[in-house]
């Protein structure tokens, strides 16, 4: 390397620029230096200059394709390994030092033992590579809610997507200074290179550890490159760690989009909503309001994670510590999600989407844009497709989980208090799991209790966001099941504590209310519409909050409360009050396998588990008895 901050080798080799003044920080990457023995130390700036120069090398290593300059400008293709595609729950792990602490939920193993099992794994581990030092904020730089973190790391494909999804660079040091506090991450693909050894354009191991010391706030990740696994300000940090940090301090950090609703008189109001990995969190954070909400406007300020604080006016307030999107592609079109759409028109970091032959990305769902699907295209493992190769062999095109990397900033639906440091205030929480069958369109929980009780036992079918089956129904409580950093049924309680707190101030708590977008009809398809139809929805959250006396309420039933056919305003959609009983019915006999896969929820997480929701559980019981 010849870059300006890599000249002057200090005594140590570890090319420390002058500007890092944290003896800690430096101590911290003279001994990973000395375990992981990389052939070089690069330190990031952040810089746009240093972004090009990093992509033009994974372009040179094979890693990157440029893309057509004309068709989508400064962008770029990823294919990774075919094994390495997805987050891996099963190799993930909080090592609190009690199992007790890490929950039933969690894979744990003693922080001592995971120590000498990923010591040898690190041992070398860097052999032939660079290491980079990848400094970021979780939230803007500065600001007192925001957190920092320094990510060590032997991919140049992490340190690129670092740049656009978090504050990465130089300011962070500043920030840091002598003695500031910051979350050690140390990343590695696991892939060492002998001398004269040539890289694959994917390096990563068959051996995966994803490992969390929640008690002192570290993470270390083994074996992969991709997303969740590698970027580790994401979910490992922004939610596992953060999770520990919000408990201790009395904050949540959230698996939640955070939008804001503006009406036509010009109110605005804010909602953060947990859905499950691929279950609907970047759209509807982009939600275009389609025919019939004319002056209505919604606005992302995040499409993934929220850190949530109680403030001295008895609100919550909500920030995204993130500054990127790192999102599913298939099934993103202009139909669904034009502002998504737009914001991938350049300046975008692909992974595993197709590549058409004029050098653009193409994935399943944008044939429904042009009405034609490309005569041929190389798929997300290098190999030909065709239209006719995908009828004989299902070969898709994009893998399932295929996402694109792009700056908050190329999101033409951006909220102007994105970067806010004070946060929004939120009105709602929503919590929506991914369900064919049982689940109506939308309730409002009667209360705080009920609410908690209604996100604790969602249940989802899974997705192509994780390795293993996809389509099976499981809990995930709050949506945070693969990100929950401590015992699962002390979260609950955290929620529970901090709702009573807030209501002991005499503050009017945010409502709460599940969504359902997924219900299939006898033909396997979905009945509701979904994407920017979806604003019919959240419009009568919103005249629930406001309590407008205009329109009807909605009904009470056995879970809470939902709205009548009438309730909702159907100016612009064809869509039938037989169609809406087919989202909203509520059977009898469902319900009844409904609530005992809640008490087998609740029987594996017995353990503390809030005596709040095993009486909610029971009034429930007793109303579907009724
Ligand atoms: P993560 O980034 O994994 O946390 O996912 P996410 O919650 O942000 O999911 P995203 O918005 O990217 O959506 C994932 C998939 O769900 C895409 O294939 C979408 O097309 C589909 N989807 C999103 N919203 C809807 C909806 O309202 N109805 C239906 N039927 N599908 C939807
Ligand atoms: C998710 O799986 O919920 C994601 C993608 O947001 S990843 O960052 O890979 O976890
Ligand atoms: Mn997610």
């Amino acid at each position: 390397m010849n870059h300006p901050a890599m000249q002057g080798l200090d005594s140590m080799g570890l090319n420390t620029p002058a500007y890092v003044k944290n003896a800690k920080l430096v101590a911290w990457v003279a001994d990973m230096v000395a375990l992981c023995q990389p052939d070089d130390v690069y330190w990031c700036d952040g810089s746009d200059a240093e972004y090009q120069r990093l992509c033009q090398q994974l372009v040179a290593a094979g890693t990157f394709k440029k893309l057509n300059e004309a068709k989508r400008p400064n962008s770029f293709l990823a294919q990774s390994d075919p094994s390495d595609v997805a987050r891996v729950e099963d190799r993930t792990y909080i090592c609190s030092a009690k199992k007790e602490d890490a929950g039933p939920t969690n894979n744990w193993m003693a922080p001592a033992e995971m120590r000498a099992t990923l010591q040898p794994l690190f041992d070398g581990c860097m052999r032939g590579r660079t290491l980079y030092v990848v400094p970021f904020s979780m939230g803007p730089l500065g600001s007192p809610i925001a957190h920092i973190g320094i990510e060590l790391s032997d991919s140049p494909y992490v340190a690129v997507n670092m740049k656009i999804m978090t504050r990465m660079g130089r300011p962070v040091f500043e920030v840091l200074g002598v003695n500031g506090d910051f979350v050690p991450c140390v990343h590695t693909v696991g892939a060492p290179l002998a001398a004269g050894q040539a890289d694959v354009k994917w390096p990563c191991n068959k051996t995966k550890y994803i490992v969390h010391y929640p008690e002192t706030r570290e993470i270390w990740s083994y074996g992969s490159g991709y997303g969740g696994n590698a970027l580790l300000g994401k979910k490992c940090f922004a939610l596992r760690i953060a999770s520990n940090m919000g408990r201790d301090e009395g904050w949540l950090a959230e698996h939640m989009l955070i939008l804001g609703v503006t009406n036509p008189q010009g109110k605005k109001y804010h909602v953060a909503a947990a859905f499950p990995s691929a279950c609907g969190k970047t759209n509807f954070s982009m939600l275009v309001p389609p025919a019939g909400f004319e002056g209505w406007k919604v606005t992302t300020i995040g499409d993934d994670i929220a850190w949530i604080k109680p403030a001295a006016d008895g609100k919550l307030y909500a920030i995204n510590p993130e500054a990127g999107y790192f999102g599913v592609a298939p099934g993103t079109n202009t139909l669904t999600n034009p502002n998504c759409m737009a914001s991938l028109d350049r300046d975008v970091i692909f992974t595993n989407v197709a590549l058409t032959d004029d050098g653009d990305v193409w994935w399943e769902g944008m044939e429904k844009d042009s009405g034609v699907t490309p005569a041929h295209l190389i798929d997300w493992q290098g190999k030909d497709w065709t239209p006719q190769i995908a009828k004989e062999t299902g070969a898709k095109a994009a893998h399932p989980n295929a996402r694109f990397t792009v700056a908050a900033t190329n999101n033409p639906a951006l909220d102007s208090a994105w970067d806010d440091p004070k946060g929004v205030a939120i009105d709602a929480f929503i919590f929506g799991g991914r369900r064919s069958t049982t689940v109506p369109l939308v309730t409002e929980a009667r209360n705080w209790i009920e609410g908690v009780y209604m996100a604790a036992t969602m249940g989802s079918e899974t997705t192509a966001a994780a390795t293993g089956q996809a389509g099976v129904v499981r809990r995930d409580p709050f949506a945070m099941l693969p990100f929950m950093g401590y015992n699962m049924s002390d979260y609950f309680q955290h929620w529970l504590t901090l709702g009573e707190k807030l209501a002991a101030s005499g503050a009017t708590l945010p409502k709460i209310y599940t969504t359902n977008w997924f219900r299939k009809g006898a033909d396997g398809k979905f009945v509701w519409p979904g994407y920017g139809e979806n604003m019919r929805v959240l419009k009568w959250m919103i005249d629930r909050i406001e309590g407008s006396s205009d329109i009807s309420q909605g009904e009470e039933h056995f879970t809470g409360v939902s709205p009548r056919y009438e309730d909702l305003n159907w100016t612009g959609l064809d869509f039938s009050a037989e169609q809406f009983a087919t989202v909203t019915r509520m059977d009898t006999r469902d319900w009844r396998q409904e609530l005992a896969l809640h008490s087998e929820l609740f029987q594996q997480l017995a353990y503390h588990l809030p005596k709040e929701l095993g009486e909610t559980k029971a009034a429930l019981e007793q109303r579907l008895a009724a």
